[in-house]
């Protein structure tokens, strides 16, 4: 028989066993106050010498911080704190005494919890982001599913680069060359949509990118959408609609969890209002306005992005860039060669990028000749080009980074604490 902690209030009076970890331990003479965590939370019980015998106690006394156990007691509600309960303890079983514990309370460094992220992870501020992060790839799939995409698992090993061949991890595949890690699953969404209509994947992709920024991984998982007969704005209309409906999900479900993090939840609910659009010419002019040396053709830097957003309640999407400066797959803007029809979606209090978007060229010999442009003529884009010579339809998808919307709406300093094991330019242990 196992209870668990987050089922607690329904225990009232009654009583549990609680099977888990000593996160932290303190006792004053007779009576010792041990905080539990299970995993689905966090509970003070507390042990009186007269509650429980002779055992018990003693072993009460040997108990250290991440030591393992099993207790029955009875739940009470919190004298002060309102919503919170107790457990009064009448036996107990170690199940493991913890050797000293090397992350104790005092501050340390981001080395030395990165260098003990297989323990790092059961703190309380990295149990509650990895919740979060649970709760948001739920709410993806949820909102995906509830509209009818499906989901299509793409490849890891690709032959083709999806986005710039200078952020390409490559590696020797028996007798067949190189072949890379990919960026992003999109180009086989491309061609999986001519068959389900809609649909996402869901999973690592990998970048050799050079950036050592809060917002940079070399791993990290990406969630990609592709639609058939969906145009430029109606492609944005999904990217919003989906971050809200995560934003909202994570307020219904994770209030405890953001609570512990201390995140001001305000800046989340203005989310549920339209976001901002503007186009690259506009966001370059406004820019200007408020003292970015950016000129036109240039990309946004992450100033830039801070800029922008510093005075919006909402994410900006940022449309209409000009083709020379994006990747080969996104359609011409009809009206203006010069530009495409994608998007990025900036998000408020310095999230930075959260999603990029685009229609996709439906042209084949457009298509051909942007390839070619950017030097990755090769047989390994004929089977994309095959799908613009077969009923080939307007279409258009996205790619949102998980890690980025966690770090945002958990309120996380550095992506680093989004992912369980993080990888960075300067990191691949433990
Ligand atoms: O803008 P990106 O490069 O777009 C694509 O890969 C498209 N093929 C997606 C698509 O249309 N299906 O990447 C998408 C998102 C970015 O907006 C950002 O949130 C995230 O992936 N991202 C990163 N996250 C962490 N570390 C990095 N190095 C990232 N690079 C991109
Ligand atoms: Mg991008």
């Amino acid at each position: 028989m196992q209870h668990y902690i987050q089922d607690i209030a329904n225990f009232v009076d009654k009583e549990v066993t609680i099977k888990g970890w000593v996160q932290n331990i303190r006792s004053s003479g007779s009576i010792a106050f041990v905080e539990v965590r299970d995993g689905s939370g966090f509970v003070q019980a507390i042990v009186s010498k007269n509650n429980v015998n002779e055992v018990v106690w003693d072993s009460v006394q040997k108990l250290t911080q991440e030591s393992a156990l099993e207790l029955l007691g009875t739940v009470s509600t919190h004298p002060k704190k309102i919503g919170e309960f107790e457990i009064q303890v009448s036996s107990m079983t170690v199940v493991h005494f913890a050797k000293e514990y090397p992350i104790a309370k005092k501050e340390h460094g981001p080395d030395f919890l990165l260098d003990n992220r297989h323990l790092w992870l059961r703190s309380k501020k990295q149990w509650a982001v990895q919740r979060i992060r649970d709760v948001i790839i739920g709410a993806i799939y949820t909102f995906f599913r509830d509209k009818g995409f499906v989901k299509i698992d793409t490849p890891i090993f690709t032959p083709n680069a999806c986005e710039g061949a200078t952020e390409l991890f490559s590696l020797d595949y028996f007798d067949q060359g190189s072949v890379y890690l990919t960026q992003s699953g999109q180009l086989y969404l491309e061609a999986a949509i001519m068959s389900v209509g809609r649909a996402f994947d869901f999973g690592p992709v990998f970048r050799a990118e050079k950036s050592k920024t809060r917002k940079h991984l070399t791993e990290f998982w990406m969630m990609d959408a592709e639609m058939a007969f969906v145009e430029h704005e109606q492609n944005m209309d999904v990217q919003e609609e989906m971050v809200q409906s995560i934003v909202a999900t994570c307020l219904k479900n994770c209030s405890s969890e953001l609570g512990l993090l201390g995140r001001d939840i305000a800046p989340l609910q203005a989310v549920s209002e339209p976001f901002v659009r503007l186009t690259y010419h506009e966001a370059v002019e406004k820019l200007q306005k408020l003292g970015s040396t950016i000129r036109l053709g240039d990309d946004l830097g992450a100033e830039d992005e801070e800029l922008l957003t510093k005075d919006s309640r909402v994410p900006v999407f940022i449309h209409k860039w000009p083709k020379a400066i994006k990747p080969f797959y996104m359609k011409q803007d009809p009206e203006n060669p010069e530009l495409v029809l994608n998007n990025d979606l900036i998000g408020i209090e310095g999230a930075g990028e959260l999603i990029g978007g685009s229609q996709r060229e439906d042209d084949y010999d457009t298509l051909f000749a942007e390839i070619r442009k950017d030097g990755l003529e090769g047989p390994e884009y004929d089977w994309y080009l095959d799908l613009r010579k077969y009923g080939s339809v307007p279409h258009s998808g996205f790619g949102l980074g998980l890690e980025r919307l966690v770090r945002w709406i958990a309120g996380a300093q550095h992506i680093r604490e989004t992912i369980p094991f993080p990888r960075m330019i300067n990191r691949v242990k433990p």
